[in-house]
């Protein structure tokens, strides 16, 4: 159900996607509205996925930076355009390419296996051996070589989950998202005490105290199979927000209750928020701002991003 915008505004976005031939992509923190009118809402995973298959002219990614940016490092030749370019990621920022770089050589004697999960930048990208996602990262790293260190950027708290399920001891870089950092022991405590009846979904980005409180650590697309198939009729979902919109729809008659904060009843990518109706319908009628990349750090960085897409078949 498409629900309070002018119908003319989505009317315009709808008759322009035909006109340019095309697609929107929207991740699962995307608002409400702009979920409706996308042609695929994912993941980070499934949305690369999409990416990487699509025979549109134009790829629209609603999401941040980032994911713009590697649908563009799967597909050089078409046109993509995002919403807003400063709709970035505290994750991605906290791991600069030169600083990692700097990072490697001082440290060249180990011969890291780098893995980078996929929130990060190309140039990121175009040193790591291998992208991971949330959705595949226990896959990707059960599947580095034994030999080699592995060295997993930028998400300490992802790598020390995927430590966890693997046994695969890695060095870890110490970036962070600031959304899933928001979420304490405390106040997910609250939520348990508040809804004895719930179970607890956290995103694997969350910090550990948060993670052993939960029933069930995943990526947000598997959150949506994770609620649908268990007998529990209510949750508590420990991510950003915009994921109640996609669980609310997609498994009816359950209750989604969001993840508290110590300040707040949910939590807010500040990122992804930057992206409104008004931004789609302007980015595809002027096609800007539009996603480039050097094509020799393009070239590099579509190498880590193919093996993944590989290793994910
Ligand atoms: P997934 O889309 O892989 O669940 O990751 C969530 C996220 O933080 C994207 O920015
Ligand atoms: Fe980055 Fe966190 Fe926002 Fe995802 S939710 S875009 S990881 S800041």
């Amino acid at each position: 159900m498409i629900t309070s915008h002018p119908t003319d505004l989505i009317a315009e976005i709808l008759r322009l996607k035909r006109e340019r031939n095309a697609v929107i992509l929207a991740h699962n923190y995307q608002i409400e509205e702009i979920q409706n009118v996308a042609d695929f809402v994912g993941d980070s995973l499934g949305l690369s996925i999409q990416a990487a298959e699509t025979e549109a002219d134009v790829i629209i990614f609603c999401g941040v930076h980032f994911m713009g940016e590697t649908a563009k490092i799967l597909n050089p030749s078409k046109t993509v355009v995002i919403p807003d370019m400063d709709a970035g990621c505290s994750l991605s920022d906290s791991c600069p390419a030169d600083k990692l770089k700097e990072f490697l050589q001082e440290h060249s004697g180990k011969n890291y296996f780098v893995i980078a999960y996929i929130n990060c930048s190309a140039g990121v990208k175009a040193l790591a051996d291998v992208i991971c996602t949330s959705g595949n990262a226990v896959r990707i790293v059960n599947s580095a070589p034994k030999h080699r260190p592995i060295l997993f950027v930028p998400d300490q708290n992802l790598g020390a989950w995927v430590t966890e399920q693997t046994g695969r001891p890695m060095d870890l870089w110490q970036g962070s998202c600031y959304v899933h950092m928001e979420y304490t022991r405390d106040s997910i405590e609250r939520a348990k005490r508040e809804h004895p009846e719930a179970l607890v979904v956290a995103h694997p980005e969350c910090p550990q105290a948060v993670r052993l409180l939960a029933d069930e650590v995943c990526s947000t697309e598997k959150m949506i199979g994770y609620c649908r198939d268990t007998k529990a009729t209510a949750f508590v979902i420990v991510t950003e927000e915009g994921m109640l919109h996609r669980l609310r729809r997609e498994v009816p008659g359950k209750v989604f209750i969001p993840g508290p904060t110590d300040h707040c009843a949910c939590a807010e990518c500040r990122y992804m928020k930057r992206n409104t109706m008004e931004k789609l319908f302007l980015c595809l009628r002027d096609l800007k701002p539009e996603i480039l990349i050097d094509e020799e750090l393009r070239a590099k960085a579509e190498k880590s991003v193919r093996k993944m897409l590989e290793l994910s078949k």
